[in-house]
């Protein structure tokens, strides 16, 4: 670990915007929330207070959701889809000429390095946007040649769901906005969105872009708060057609029980424990290379980390100790200095909650074979660190642990290693490393998870589909796939 003075400087509107008074955004216009209490947020990378947001609550939600109904059956519902399409385009270029103050409020807000978040967060963000503003044009329906006598004319149409509620985490604070509004507001849906309590900020900057990008009022409605009670006050309001969420297993599991009452549509993209198989044919350094990233990247707050490394045990040792001196030789800092490897977790829960999977770990025999050091600054860092000795029954080997943290284990051959893989109750990511092309095929068949990579991590596009097998979730987001969950399909029949 190693501190330097060479802090990149904050661009002034960022200073500004985050120093400013924030508010809701309800039918287009600045609101306070209704109870008149603030939610501070935190400096991962030092543990003081940032900034105050709005603490929504019920009445904010219903406010919004009358909005965004108003603004359904109104006016985004009268513009033609082209024109959707272009404003969504449009929305996607103001993101871009924006990219830095973006990649500045996220980096701060999350802790994650600014270079990660220049690279990855908002060119994706922007990306998904236009990806989906190309799909206005492109939703339609088929007709069908009915087995009954007469003179038929049927055919289906899709039409959008409504109010869509969206919940999303801070991982990747800005880039959850795109993928669930992207989608939503190409099918015609309007939103209300809830961003995460812990990284409010790039989305409410986000929505100060709305106008100027032609969105209609109330077509975007943005309300900060917690989840107990701004979320939950979404999640069961009755004029809200659908809930999409990411987050936890736990919390996911909430929402499905809590919709049952009304049966509204939802999608839920939740955990993960994905396995990453490394087998002795493979390219080492790229594997070796390749599983430090799985794990490591964002701190492994990624639904899709990397987090139990399985492998052969001809060149275990191999494998872990090049990915134990890729975790020591990391350098952790703040995320606005550029020799940041890696940044803080997103808040002290995060830090703690990892902080006691090492702790359960350690006190069920797990040993660690390699860790990094982490600044003891009052910053939320956990030092990136790889755990051996590890028996499938421990919680680092079952749980979702949500940071820097990986477990390696040996398997014998192709089929222990899908066997232990496979056994887990999450199935959002698998993959493994191999130069064999039929285990690699034999594998990407046999992985229970709804993303498979071979040869590489975490590959996010919005063109492909993704989202979970088993407990980590209900849907799809992305490619075309996606339009299925926010829009309903009408069939028409008429006798002639
Ligand atoms: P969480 O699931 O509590 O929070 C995610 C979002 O849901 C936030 O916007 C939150 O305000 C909202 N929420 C919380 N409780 C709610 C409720 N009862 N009704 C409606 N909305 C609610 O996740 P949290 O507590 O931030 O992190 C806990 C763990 O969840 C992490 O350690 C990680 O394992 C997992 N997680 C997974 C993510 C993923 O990308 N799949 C993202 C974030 C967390
Ligand atoms: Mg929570």
């Amino acid at each position: 670990m190693t501190t330097t003075q060479s802090r990149i400087e904050p661009l002034t509107e960022v200073d500004q915007f985050v120093n400013g008074e924030h508010f809701l955004l309800i039918d287009g216009k600045k609101a306070e929330a209704n109870s008149g209490k603030r939610l501070d947020v935190f400096d991962p990378a030092t543990g003081r207070i940032l900034t105050h947001v709005p603490d929504g609550d019920a009445v904010d939600v219903d406010r919004a959701v009358q909005a965004a109904r108003r603004a359904f059956e109104g006016p985004w519902r009268r513009l033609t889809a082209s024109e959707r399409g272009r404003i969504i385009w449009r929305l996607a270029d103001l993101i871009e000429q924006n990219l830095e103050e973006f990649a500045q409020l996220d980096a701060i807000d999350n802790g994650k390095p600014l270079t990660i978040a220049r690279m990855v967060d908002v060119p994706l963000t922007v990306d998904v946007f236009r990806y989906m503003a190309g799909y206005t044009t492109k939703l339609e329906g088929s007709t069908y040649n009915l087995n009954l006598p007469g003179d038929w004319h049927s055919f289906s149409r899709k039409e959008p769901i409504g109010v869509i509620g969206a919940i999303i985490p801070w991982n990747f604070p800005l880039f959850m906005v795109s993928v669930k509004l992207a989608p939503a507001l190409a099918a015609g849906n309007t939103v209300v969105l809830k961003p995460a309590e812990q990284t409010p900020l790039s989305a409410l900057r986000f929505g100060e872009l709305l106008e100027e990008a032609g969105f209609p009022p109330g077509v975007v409605n943005i309300v900060t708060g917690s989840g107990e009670i701004a979320g939950a006050a979404l999640v069961a309001h009755p004029d809200v057609d659908k809930i999409t969420f990411t987050g936890s297993t736990s919390v996911g599991k909430q929402i499905a029980r809590a919709v049952a009452t009304d049966l509204k549509k939802v999608s839920l993209e939740m955990g993960g424990k994905s396995a990453n198989l490394v087998f002795a044919d493979a390219d080492l350094d790229v594997a070796i290379q390749g599983a430090a990233q799985a794990i490591f990247f964002n701190h492994g707050q990624a639904c899709v980390a990397g987090a139990r490394l399985f492998v052969e045990s001809s060149v275990f040792d191999e494998v872990v100790s090049g990915i134990s001196a890729i975790a020591t030789g990391m350098t952790l800092g703040p995320a606005l200095d550029p020799s940041s490897e890696m940044g803080p977790l997103v808040s002290k829960e995060q830090q703690q909650r990892v902080l006691g999977y090492l702790e359960a770990g350690s006190h069920d025999g797990a040993r660690v074979a390699g860790a990094g050091a982490a600044p003891d600054n009052g910053g939320y860092y956990v030092a990136p660190t790889v755990l051996v000795d590890v028996r499938n029954e421990m919680s680092v080997q079952r749980e979702e642990i949500f940071g820097p943290v990986l477990t390696a284990v040996p398997f014998t051959d192709v089929d222990d290693a899908i066997a232990q893989a496979n056994d887990t109750s999450y199935g959002l990511a698998a993959g493994c490393f191999t130069t064999n092309l039929s285990t690699a095929h034999k594998v990407s068949n046999a992985l229970q998870a709804g993303n498979i990579y071979v040869n590489c991590w975490g590959v996010t596009d919005p063109s492909a589909p993704f989202g979970g097998y088993k407990q980590s979730g209900w849907g799809r987001e992305f490619g075309r796939e996606v339009l299925e969950y926010y829009t309903e399909t009408k069939a028409v029949h008429m006798k002639l």
